[in-house]
């Protein structure tokens, strides 16, 4: 039986990996970096399907250098805004992503940012590595209480309500802002209110987003938006980059309108903008939002299920929301 030819955009953990291969020819990009685009380009010519990553920009271009036979597009992560959905939709191309699987992991680094940020952990860890520790103080790096403060989530979905979750073991009040509200018993439950953007903005002690990149999220937080919030307040990035205006955090970091920034996602990720990395007041790591084992190995799995679906002609397992 002829296999499938697919292509595979970067080594995927073996739990997927292996799937594809026991059914699929598949041309896999071998480097730890992501595909170059003309060699994506190249590459894609001829496919059936594609195991992509959100560092491929799957777009009309792409589709069309595929050629006509080009039936399914997996996305190894739940986030999807790096393919032209509506594109693929147009041309009978079917997308899947991995929903779901990656929510406690992205939730457990939203909070471990949380309390790297509100409790100097980082800075502190590179004053004892530098030799500056010179013993207990009632003044060093004194952070902030979560007890009692209020979190403020920017997108209720998935993995804003586990977060939300975690916030109740801190006694922290929960203020949310979403286009959807959620049912009242999961309101009740999580001990949520929603609020305007502004409100919460205005009113949060620590501000996390968690909503998709979209044309109206992006650059959702800007100046305007650091201008009213709490001085004493942080904010957290566990989503997409753009969704902050980067430029207009760095502004807002170092004239101390807000306290501080704990960031997974860049705008122009992996670059950074002029002057973050130079400030005190932020944590940054790199996109490690379901970079745990367990969790990568069922978003692989995921994916290749995905993939092989689609080959098929069979419904996908994780069709992307459209
Ligand atoms: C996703 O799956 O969209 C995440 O950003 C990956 O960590």
């Amino acid at each position: 039986m002829a296999r499938h030819t697919v292509l595979v955009t970067r080594i995927i953990p073996e739990a997927g990996m292996g799937l594809v291969r026991a059914q699929c020819a598949a041309r896999l990009w071998e480097e730890d970096r992501p595909m170059p685009r003309d060699v994506l380009l190249d590459r894609v010519k001829g496919v059936e399907g594609i195991l992509c990553l959100l560092t491929d920009r799957i777009d009309k271009e792409l589709m069309e250098r595929a050629g006509p036979g080009l039936k399914v597009i997996s996305t190894m992560a739940v986030g999807f805004d790096n393919i032209e959905v509506a594109e693929a939709a147009r041309r009978g191309i079917k997308v899947g992503n991995t929903p779901g699987v990656l929510t406690e992991a992205a939730a457990d680094l939203t909070w471990a940012l949380m309390l790297s940020l509100g409790r100097m952990i980082v800075e502190g860890d590179r004053m004892v590595r530098a030799g500056k520790f010179s013993g207990w103080s009632p003044t060093l790096l004194l952070g902030a209480d979560f007890s009692g403060k209020t979190l403020g989530i920017v997108g209720m979905g998935r993995i804003g309500q586990a977060v939300a979750q975690r916030a109740q073991g801190f006694g922290m009040k929960i203020i949310y802002y979403d286009s959807r509200r959620l049912d009242p018993g999961a309101e009740t439950a999580l001990g949520a209110q929603l609020v305007s953007l502004e409100k919460l903005i205005k009113n949060s002690d620590f501000v996390s987003l968690h909503c998709p990149l979209t044309k109206e999220t992006f650059h959702l937080i800007g100046a305007r938006e650091f201008s009213l919030m709490k001085p004493a307040a942080y904010l957290v990035n566990a989503s997409r980059g753009p969704v902050v205006d980067e430029e207009a955090l760095v502004e807002a970091l170092r004239s101390k309108k807000i306290a501080g920034a704990g960031l997974d996602v860049y705008e122009h990720e992996p670059e950074l903008a002029a002057g973050l990395k130079d400030l005190d007041n932020v944590v940054l790591a790199p996109h490690l939002g379901s970079a745990s084992i367990e969790t990568r190995n069922k978003m692989a799995e995921m994916a290749a299920k995905n993939l092989l679906a689609g080959l098929k002609g069979e419904p996908l397992p994780f069709p992307v929301p459209g």
